[in-house]
């Protein structure tokens, strides 16, 4: 086995927490199987404890384990996984006693994904039981997507280095639990694709008006210490600029998204410059980052509703 893998594995065995690379954001893992070890990544993180944790497993196989796996979860596991796609399935009866009840809290529900990143998956695999790993973040900041991030707020956290994370933005979660399909947080496996594969409709109720299922849809999330203006057009005094493709903010520190305007280049960039542009401008005086238009198609729904709660 691969030093580090074990390194890992031992670390989990013991009941301990480690930072884990995904293709989407570091997570703060721990055997999900182990509630003492779980209810580390709430004091850690100082997570609300009725904010349920997803458990990230290595195959279908093991997700069958602990969820009922319908026809549908099936069809898009077999499609979109290994990938930044969480279902939230209802919990099997016979699983309910395996997984730590700090994971799922009282629901009947469990939110499951199968990461695609080779060496977490390895450790999963090894492990034997899925990890249970939200953002390795204290709650309510910015998402991890370097491990420099995650070592700033937790010095003393075992981790693995996967360097900079592919996508930058977390999971898509759909909810299949019901006969009425939600989706719970957008990401990169958009809600159209998902309803075409499905040939069904899906109800989007991410959007902060409606009512709050998971608690990543609470209003406010993914904040830096910095204020946030969005929709700006031009740069006021005390603030440092996000451009994105031709917004032209041209103070020191200011950086873009994606100049030549690609949504995808934005996501994997996004929280990376918000914590630099905080850390930075806390450094240096300013007040404010005020955020270029970014449109809202495909994956730019997905950046303006992390926006829209940094900024609340
Ligand atoms: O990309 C990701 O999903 C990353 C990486 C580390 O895997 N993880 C992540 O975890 O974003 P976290 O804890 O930051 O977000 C988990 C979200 C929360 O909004 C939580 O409320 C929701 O999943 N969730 C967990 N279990 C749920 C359940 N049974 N029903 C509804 N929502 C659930
Ligand atoms: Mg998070």
């Amino acid at each position: 086995m691969l030093q580090e893998i074990k390194y890992a594995v031992d670390i989990l065995q013991n009941g301990e927490l480690i930072a884990l690379p995904t293709e989407t954001v570091y997570g703060l893992a721990a055997d999900a199987t182990n509630d003492e070890a779980c209810q580390k990544i709430y004091a850690l993180k100082n997570r609300p404890s009725n904010n349920p944790l997803i458990i990230h497993v290595n195959s279908i196989k093991m997700a069958e384990e602990y969820a009922d796996f319908t026809a549908d979860a099936r069809a898009l596991a077999l499609d979109f996984w290994p990938g930044p796609l969480t279902l939230v399935l209802k919990a099997r009866q016979d699983a309910i006693n395996k997984i730590a009840p700090s994971v799922s809290k009282n629901l009947d529900t469990i939110a499951i994904r199968c990461p695609a990143h080779d060496v977490t998956l390895k450790i999963i695999n090894e492990l034997g039981v899925p990890v249970a790993a939200p953002s390795a973040n204290p709650s309510n900041y910015v998402s991890p997507t370097r491990l420099e991030h995650v070592k700033e707020h937790f010095p003393n956290l075992p981790f693995i280095n996967g360097g900079k994370t592919q996508y930058g933005i977390e999971s898509t979660i759909l909810d299949l639990s019901t006969d009425e399909y939600k989706l719970l947080r957008p990401g990169y496996i958009f809600k159209e694709t998902l309803e075409n594969k499905l040939n069904k409709k899906i109800t989007a109720i991410f959007k902060e008006e409606e009512k709050i299922i998971a608690p990543g849809m609470l209003k406010k999330h993914y904040s830096p210490r910095l204020k946030i203006r969005l929709n700006a057009e031009n740069l006021e005094k005390n603030e440092l600029g996000l451009n994105f493709a031709n917004s032209g903010f041209n103070s020191n520190y200011s950086r873009n998204l994606s100049p030549k305007g690609d949504l995808f280049e934005a996501a994997v960039n996004l929280y990376d410059m918000l914590i630099e542009l905080d850390k930075v401008g806390l450094a240096n005086d300013f007040k404010q980052i005020a955020i270029a238009p970014i449109p809202n198609s495909n994956i730019g729904v997905a950046i303006n509703d992390k926006l829209k709660r940094a900024a609340s």
